[in-house]
């Protein structure tokens, strides 16, 4: 079922068409667009016309032109003045990096940029304007190719508008990282950091180095192996294809840390020299790169070498999150490097290691990049660019340090967290709370003085939750698990939301507005075949009064109805269709979704539970019902993930909310995956009016590992008993 899409409203005038402004969505939203009267009408005669080095852009609009329309335009070289033709032009005199300008007038259309990411950005609005068609790679018939009239000037606010792909948790083929690099591009984002290196994967061919992809870039044995790499071919033709849409391709050669792939092809690389093997799961190896050989050093400017020489981008990211330094504290070698610098800490020998990769890059005239931590670590020799990723607030430590910084906040930007805690919602990484369109929008890219400290915004999409191509769970409206569409599920649509953070400046932003324009663009998704989180229907009203609660929704995809229960059961595409204002006892009893088509529709509009009197007793985790209550004893595994947020002892706690019926509790075992960190035999039995609390100590947390608490379940003269678990850290 293909949605009915809200077409321009046209309306025959003299020589041209009236659009209705409300057609026009552009994200990330323009400086400053005009409308005017009429509208350009792409036909088999348009001509694209080019000047001199705008050849692969101009291309760049045939081939996207000519897959959706059918039609072989014409490209031309030169200036031309004659009717239908789309103009393509330079003028850098006075005008800012990427900024353009768009005309569209019945009689043509002219784009002229800065330079050629200008131009680039130029046709982005352009095809924005066109129907959500134009991004189709089949020829679409019946379809009026028009583009409403008008004058836009634009520029992006910040020169950094970033996206970083974890390719080497898990490996994502060329053919994927090049879509991604393209639905980036057409959201004006510019710049890729590449993770080709972790603990789990090392996906670069260095060729002084075979060992690196033979042995680094696999996890497991023989035919059964996960993973890959890209040969510097590849590379080369991803950077070409980048190149074309304005996107600058970052390389992440990580270390200290996050390199045990490499110790697995080289173990000399560590301190100790011991064999070790690309782990399977998430892991965080400690064996760092050993800084008090100096094989390390060469290794490292060796693999540098090849790299700079692949990619011609002035940075080069070196990782530099996450090290702890018990190898280094151990190693006599690190620690005559220790002596000898005056270095009192073994955390200022990563300090110490920056400072001579500094060194090496300077050499080639390349900038160093890397997450926070670089700039911690003991003072650097020269400016360095820092990806804040804990807290934006930390940006001020760049700033004061001269140093230059990028936002890439985890509470924001990673893209990894889910959109909503909903049930249903892709298992995805939980150390922190969910994050929403909105507050990804909400991320502020301006708060730092000097501002031209903050480069500019970056998300992150880190792979370590579909490691090596393990599925996460089925994504059952559309019958899918494969990794790239969970990666797809979770970019979009808040790539949308960070794109428009990155280009349109704060004060010429707003949610609502943002909101709005997104319903359009489901469709241009659609188009683009790029799988997305179908968006929850929008509550515009919700009345409470003594009787009831009364909903008023929107659509959040233009064109796609709204289906609906009042029983607290999950709506499906056959519940009854929302037209017009509900009315239900309590809230927590209506459910609606977003129907994009028969196999794409959304979670529902859910309220939970309230268990805001039992907040004392820390965050809600589980929930037991009738219906989970055996009469024998039975285990119960409870995810414990993100409840659990660092070292510390905490608390869990049993409280019965309703029933007539006790609950037995065996003990509780402690798990991190599936290690044991504490079992607790004591059985207890949980009644109304007594609640049952067990202590326990983390001393071994790891971000994005999985916890889990077991215990064993048994009604107590019957199953009628309804309750609640919560956790709690009551002391570091
Ligand atoms: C990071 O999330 N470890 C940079
Ligand atoms: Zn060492």
């Amino acid at each position: 079922m293909k949605r009915i899409l809200t077409t321009l409203f046209l309306s025959c005038c003299l020589g041209g068409y009236a659009v209705q402004e409300a057609d026009i969505h552009i994200i990330p939203k323009p400086i400053q667009l005009t409308q005017e009267t009429g509208a350009f009408r792409l036909t088999p005669q348009t001509v694209i016309s080019y000047t001199k080095g705008l050849q692969p852009q101009a291309s760049y609009l045939q081939e996207i032109l000519s897959a959706s329309t059918g039609w072989d335009l014409t490209l031309q070289e030169g200036t031309e003045n004659n009717d239908n033709v789309i103009q393509l032009s330079l003028n850098p005199e006075g005008n800012t990096p990427e900024s353009y300008e768009l005309s569209v007038r019945n009689a043509g259309v002219h784009i002229e940029g800065a330079d050629a990411g200008g131009v680039f950005y130029g046709i982005q609005t352009l095809l924005q304007l066109f129907p959500a068609e134009v991004y189709s790679s089949v020829r679409q018939k019946d379809i009026e190719w028009e583009a409403p009239a008008v004058e836009v000037k634009d520029a992006p606010s910040h020169p950094w508008r970033g996206m970083m792909l974890d390719v080497a948790r898990y490996f994502f083929d060329k053919d994927f990282v090049k879509k991604y690099i393209d639905m980036m591009a057409m959201y004006k984002m510019n710049k890729l950091q590449f993770h080709l290196i972790d603990d789990s994967g090392w996906r670069l061919e260095i060729k002084k180095y075979p060992k690196l992809t033979e042995i680094g870039a696999w996890a497991g044995k023989d035919q059964n192996r996960l993973g890959g790499y890209y040969t510097q071919e590849d590379i080369r033709e991803i950077i070409e294809y980048a190149q074309v849409r304005n996107v600058e391709i970052i390389p992440e050669i990580e270390f200290p840390a996050h390199m045990l792939s490499a110790v697995s092809a080289y173990p000399w690389l560590s301190c100790h020299g011991e064999p070790r093997e690309v782990p399977m799961q998430h892991f965080i190896s400690r064996d760092l790169i050993c800084v008090g050989k100096e094989s390390s050093y060469q290794f490292l400017q060796d693999v540098l070498d090849e790299t700079v020489s692949l990619f011609p981008s002035r940075y080069i990211n070196i990782g530099g999150d996450e090290a702890v330094y018990d190898n280094w504290e151990k190693c006599p070698l690190c620690q005559k490097v220790m002596k000898e610098n005056g270095l009192k800490k073994a955390s200022e020998l990563q300090g110490y290691l920056t400072n001579r990769v500094l060194q090496m890059m300077k050499e080639k005239n390349r900038t160093i990049i890397g997450w926070e931590e670089i700039i911690q670590r003991g003072k650097l020799d020269g400016q360095v660019v820092a990806l804040i990723w804990h807290n934006e607030k930390d940006t001020i430590q760049a700033v004061e340090k001269n140093h230059l910084a990028i936002l890439t906040p985890a509470t924001h930007a990673y893209l990894d967290f889910p959109e909503s805690k909903t049930p249903g919602e892709v298992k995805a990484a939980t150390w922190m709370p969910p994050i929403s369109i909105e507050k990804a929008y909400s991320l502020a890219a301006k708060d730092y003085s000097p501002s031209s400290h903050v480069l500019g915004v970056q998300g992150c999409l880190w792979s370590d939750q579909f490691i090596h191509g393990t599925i996460l769970q089925e994504i059952v409206p559309l019958n899918e698990n494969r990794s790239e569409n969970y990666a797809e599920y979770l970019t979009f649509p808040r790539l949308l939301a960070l794109a428009e953070v990155g280009w349109t400046k704060e004060a010429n932003r707003s949610y609502k507005d943002f909101a709005q324009r997104l319903t359009s663009h489901y469709a241009r998704l659609d188009e683009k075949g790029c799988n997305y989180r179908v968006p929850e229907p929008t509550i515009a009203k919700m009345d409470e009064t003594a009787e009831g609660v009364t909903f008023t929704l929107t659509e959040s995809v233009e064109g796609a109805p709204i289906r609906y229960t009042t029983d607290g059961s999950y709506p499906t595409i056959h519940s009854p269709l929302y037209t017009a204002p509900v009315k239900v006892d309590t809230k927590n009893n209506f459910r609606a979704i977003t129907v994009v088509s028969n196999r794409h529709y959304s979670l529902p509009i859910y309220f939970a539970y309230d268990y805001a009197e039992y907040k004392q007793f820390g965050e809600f985790t589980a929930e037991w019902k009738p219906s989970i209550v055996p009469d024998k004893v039975t285990p119960w595994k409870i995810d414990a993930t993100g409840k659990i947020s660092g070292n510390g002892t905490y608390e869990v706690t049993f409280i019965q909310t309703n029933g007539a019926n006790a609950l037995k509790l065996n003990g509780i075992r402690v798990m991190k995956r599936d290690e044991v960190l504490e079992d607790i035999k004591e059985v207890q039995t949980v009644r109304k009016q007594h609640q049952v609390t067990y202590r326990f100590h983390v001393g071994s947390f790891e971000a994005g590992t999985p916890f889990t608490i077991e215990t064993q379940i048994q009604g107590e003269g019957g199953n009628n008993t309804n309750g609640a678990v919560f956790i709690k850290k009551i002391s570091e």
